[in-house]
């Protein structure tokens, strides 16, 4: 299978991502934390931290999107109830050993046909999941729909770095050497060839605002990670 045919649109996308997923799901963990240093941990942290106020409302839920193994959702679960979904059975299975004894419920769904009501959550996040969608501006205007009225949106993702030379020697690391790594030890080339791939088709930072706004996000900003590796977009919903 190639990135071409990975990046092709509409159904045929959604299938090959679910089953480039089932396929590294036992490896996701252990190569997200080795490619990162650990680091990925710090950026849900702080994904989490940017919803606090939203989630200390009475009554506060919070919905985790493309959830994959659920370290995003432990992390929302410190400060509301939370639900999970993916549509990644076998990642899935993973995240529901890890939230056990947490106030956090795990689905099965699809990020752009979520099954809730209009109006449901105080906060909506997606870490490393917006990019994977066949339509990344259905997935927002989805989200959209089921926020509440005051209430936010965080798209984690990764980005374009910022800083020069730092930059260069990212992406020859991004593009080159992750590749070859994760394919080895996950033995699926296809998925951390993908991964860049995938990078380099997705808005920068200023693209992903300029996204939001149209779709009727209020407030919009976002936070460099790491000199842009990732980046934290935040929206509210007046
Ligand atoms: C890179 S993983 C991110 C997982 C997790 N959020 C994290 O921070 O590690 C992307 C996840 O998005 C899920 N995904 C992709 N497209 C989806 C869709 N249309 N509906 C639901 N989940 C989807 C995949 O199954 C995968 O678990």
């Amino acid at each position: 299978m190639s990135n071409d045919v990975l990046l092709s649109q509409g159904n045929e996308k959604a299938k090959q991502i679910r089953n480039l997923f089932t396929n590294i799901a036992p490896y996701y963990d252990l190569l997200n934390h080795l490619f990162s240093i650990n680091i990925d941990k710090r950026w849900r942290r702080f994904t989490a931290q940017k919803l606090v106020d939203v989630l200390n409302k009475p009554q506060a839920r919070a919905l985790d999107v493309c959830c994959g193994t659920a370290d995003l959702s432990l992390e929302l679960g410190k400060h509301a109830p939370t639900i999970g979904v993916d549509f990644c059975h076998q990642m899935l299975v993973i995240g529901k050993k890890k939230v056990k004894n947490h106030p956090i419920v795990l689905l099965e769904a699809d990020a752009l046909n979520l099954p809730f009501a209009d109006k449901s959550f105080e906060a909506i996040s997606c870490a490393f999941g917006l990019r994977n969608l066949a339509d990344f501006n259905l997935g927002l205007k989805e989200f959209y729909r089921i926020i509440k009225p005051g209430g936010r949106v965080a798209i984690l993702e990764f980005s374009q770095p910022v800083i020069p030379i730092f930059r260069e020697l990212f992406l020859f690391y991004f593009n080159n050497i992750l590749p070859l790594i994760g394919g080895a030890i996950s033995g699926s080339s296809v998925a951390y060839s993908y991964l860049p791939a995938s990078v380099a088709k997705f808005p920068d930072q200023k693209g992903l605002v300029k996204m939001m706004e149209n779709v009727g996000y209020k407030n919009v900003n976002y936070f460099n990670l790491t000199g842009g590796i990732a980046a934290l977009h935040l929206g509210d919903k007046a």
